[in-house]
């Protein structure tokens, strides 16, 4: 028999106190039923979105995770038994599976991807190639539709899904404007993720920096929510496009908060306003990872990782990024005896 150790949600969080609400536990795994795969997990990744999941309300785009359950993630790694023939032992995949040694799923409810191998680093597999990037290549280019020489607004603008949204809306030829937190971020998405500009929301007054902005902006890619919202909203160009793919100043609220106070100006710009959510489009992700693969491979993608070892250590690497202390992607390394 093998052990799996894994994370089970106990309680619902309190803001960012992720200890008192999530413990780690064991047991031995159970023999595959049929139609299920199981893969040993190299690397799993941190997400924002799943922050909402841990919380009680109902009315997300995905229930609550039931107290007592495993929590969920996505993991890749290779596959270790297999009762479905798509996917061999031995075979690099990735899921949404559980944050654990071992993730157990049934693989088209688990949205199981086989994965090339060849790849230069299989990270990015959870980074340019992985569903941050697919998600902003969805919002970008699909959603917002951006057309060259068109101002760009990403917030979050030095985190994973922010990242990428900048790079592709660069490789599409808009002027990219980020926002994220502290200078040094700054500095990174100007130099090395192709904004003409990125203002420090934490050090700057963000409605004044955005009212610089000649012709006001055309589409902003909304991963945050609350201020920075307003502000945009402020600044927004006549008929602007607005795809939000996030809240993350929301997601640790059990309640619904106050919209934007300038939501009037919805209405006095003619703006038209998208959610999104990439989940809704699987069909989509082969032609997503070629389009992301080719930039990879043309060195026109890239994302740095900030990497925490070890499955007891994956509420350090959670609260990183929940606090922005991250510059690129999150993730939790399990090491090469897991590989
Ligand atoms: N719609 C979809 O299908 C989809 C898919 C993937 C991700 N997403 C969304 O994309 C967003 C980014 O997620 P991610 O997983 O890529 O995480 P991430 O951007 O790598 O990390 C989260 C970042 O959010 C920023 N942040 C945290 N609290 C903030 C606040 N109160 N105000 C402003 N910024 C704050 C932090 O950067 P700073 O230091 O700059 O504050 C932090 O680095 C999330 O909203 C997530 O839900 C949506």
């Amino acid at each position: 028999m093998t052990k799996n150790r894994y994370w089970q949600l106990d309680a619902r969080p309190e803001g960012e106190d992720f200890s008192s609400a999530l413990s780690m536990a064991a047991e031995q795994l159970a023999p595959l039923e049929d139609g299920e795969i199981r893969l040993k997990t190299r690397f799993l990744s941190m997400d924002a979105g799943t922050r909402m999941w841990m919380n009680s309300r109902e009315d997300g785009y995905q229930p609550p995770i039931p107290l007592g359950s495993k929590m969920a993630g996505q993991a890749l790694g290779r596959v270790t038994e297999s009762r479905d023939d798509r996917f061999p032992v031995g075979a690099l995949v990735r899921v949404f599976g559980q944050w654990a040694d071992y993730s157990t799923v049934r693989p088209d409810d688990a949205w199981a991807v086989l994965l090339d191998d060849d790849i230069d680093d299989e990270r990015q597999h959870f980074g340019a190639l992985g569903l941050n990037g697919w998600t902003a290549l969805y919002g970008v280019k699909d959603i917002l539709g951006i057309k060259e020489g068109e101002t760009l607004v990403v917030s979050a603008a030095a985190g994973a899904t922010g990242s990428l949204a900048c790079q592709i809306g660069r490789n599409l030829g808009a002027n990219v404007v980020g926002i994220a937190g502290g200078p040094d971020k700054c500095r990174h998405v100007v130099e090395n993720l192709g904004a003409r500009q990125c203002i420090d929301y934490r050090n700057s007054d963000v409605a004044a920096e955005l009212a610089k902005l000649d012709g006001g902006i055309d589409a902003y890619f909304e991963n945050v929510g609350g201020k920075i919202l307003d502000a945009v909203l402020q600044n927004m160009a006549l008929h602007g496009r607005i795809a939000v793919c996030g809240m993350i100043a929301n997601y640790a609220s059990d309640e619904p908060t106050p919209g934007p106070s300038n939501y009037d100006q919805v209405l006095m710009r003619r703006l038209r306003i998208e959610g999104f959510l990439l989940p809704d489009v699987p069909e989509r992700g082969p032609e997503y990872y070629d389009t992301m693969k080719r930039w990879y491979q043309e060195g026109k993608i890239t994302l740095p990782f900030d990497v925490t070892e070890g499955l007891e250590n994956v509420l350090t690497a959670y609260a990183r990024m929940m606090t922005g202390k991250n510059t690129g992607k999150v993730l939790v390394d399990l090491g090469t005896e897991n590989g």
